[in-house]
């Protein structure tokens, strides 16, 4: 959400270069903006989209499990931490004498946290940026026990060598203990995945389009939200949902100093979901290098909770 206060060339430049690819792209850091939070907060509430209230009952019902595998905690570590919700859940079950948070915003972080420290003053608290393309390092907690904590198959964004090389990062942060505790979404029946995306109320479709409109605040772009529509589907192949915006007409879009041109049916791709199965995941977990994976799931098998110790 500080993107939207200084954009700065770098981040410009970067969507400047992914629009005038021969595969137009956008990267979905950016469906973030206020709108596009609430809008995402909105699908986690849909029929359609079972991942967030499938995980949310596998961490009540195995809570115990969970905490049993993992043991104690020094430090929680929250990987994209938002609202810091799911987060707090755990304060309960791990106990954790510290709680770093970490996303890309850190004003967001700090108002979340300033409500949650007065809820659990015997937690020390701190937020923290963190851009998860980039080599973690915490320097400040060597020698201690450090749980990461990466729920809601955010992992799913990233391809799985990028998945991995997040995962080495975290082994070797984690000092041989500790671990990860994630959460991922599983392939399943492809009516049940792409009906996740293609909700009927139009919600998935609103939160797509209105990455344009963050664009168009950020480049001064002038894409107009007539002539595109969402469109979502099963990539069986690569194991994943593929979500594109596509141009309902020929039309060029312009910002100061470029324009490019669409054709009708012309797609810009804005975000990519993978979906594992439960044995690919355990081995990209200990191909990473971690020791140990213990795994949770719900009776349909939607969705997956594991924890890998280093
Ligand atoms: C936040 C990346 C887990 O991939 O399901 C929801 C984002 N995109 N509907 C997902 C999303 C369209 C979501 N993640």
């Amino acid at each position: 959400m500080s993107q939207e206060h200084l954009p700065g060339h770098k981040m410009i430049d970067e969507l400047i270069t992914g629009l005038l690819q021969e595969q137009p792209s956008i990267s979905p850091k950016f469906f973030y903006d206020e709108i596009g939070s609430h809008l995402f907060e909105a699908i986690t509430f849909l029929e359609e989209y079972y991942p967030t209230r499938t995980e949310k009952k596998i961490m009540l019902q195995y809570g115990q499990a969970i905490a049993l595998a993992i043991g104690t905690c020094d430090v929680l570590l929250d990987l994209g931490a938002g609202n810091c919700e799911k987060g707090c859940a755990l304060f309960e079950t791990l106990l954790p004498k510290e709680y770093r948070a970490l996303d890309i915003s850190k004003e967001f972080l700090e108002q979340a946290i300033s409500g949650l420290q007065k809820e659990f003053p015997q937690i020390q608290m701190q937020a923290q940026t963190c851009d998860l393309q980039e080599e973690m390092a915490f320097p400040d907690l060597v020698g201690r026990k450090k749980i990461f904590f990466y729920p809601g198959s955010s992992i799913g964004n990233f391809d799985p060598d990028t998945a991995l090389e997040l995962f080495k990062n975290i082994v070797k942060v984690c000092e041989g203990s500790g671990g990860l505790l994630i959460g991922v979404d599983l392939v399943k029946d492809h009516e049940v995945l792409s009906r996740a995306y293609n909700d009927a109320l139009g919600i998935t479709a609103a939160f797509n389009k209105n990455i344009l409109l963050h664009l168009n605040r950020l480049v001064k772009t002038n894409f107009d939200l007539e002539h595109w529509e969402h469109y979502a589907i099963f990539n069986d192949q690569l194991a994943r949902i593929e979500m594109y915006l596509r141009s309902t007409r020929n039309q060029v879009v312009s910002w100061a100093g470029g324009e490019k041109h669409f054709d009708s049916g012309a797609l810009i791709h804005t975000e990519n979901s993978y979906k594992y199965t439960q044995e690919k995941f355990e081995s990209l977990l200990t191909g990473a290098g971690f020791k140990s994976v213990h795994c949770w799931t719900d009776p349909n098998s939607y969705f997956l909770v594991a924890y890998a110790a280093a």
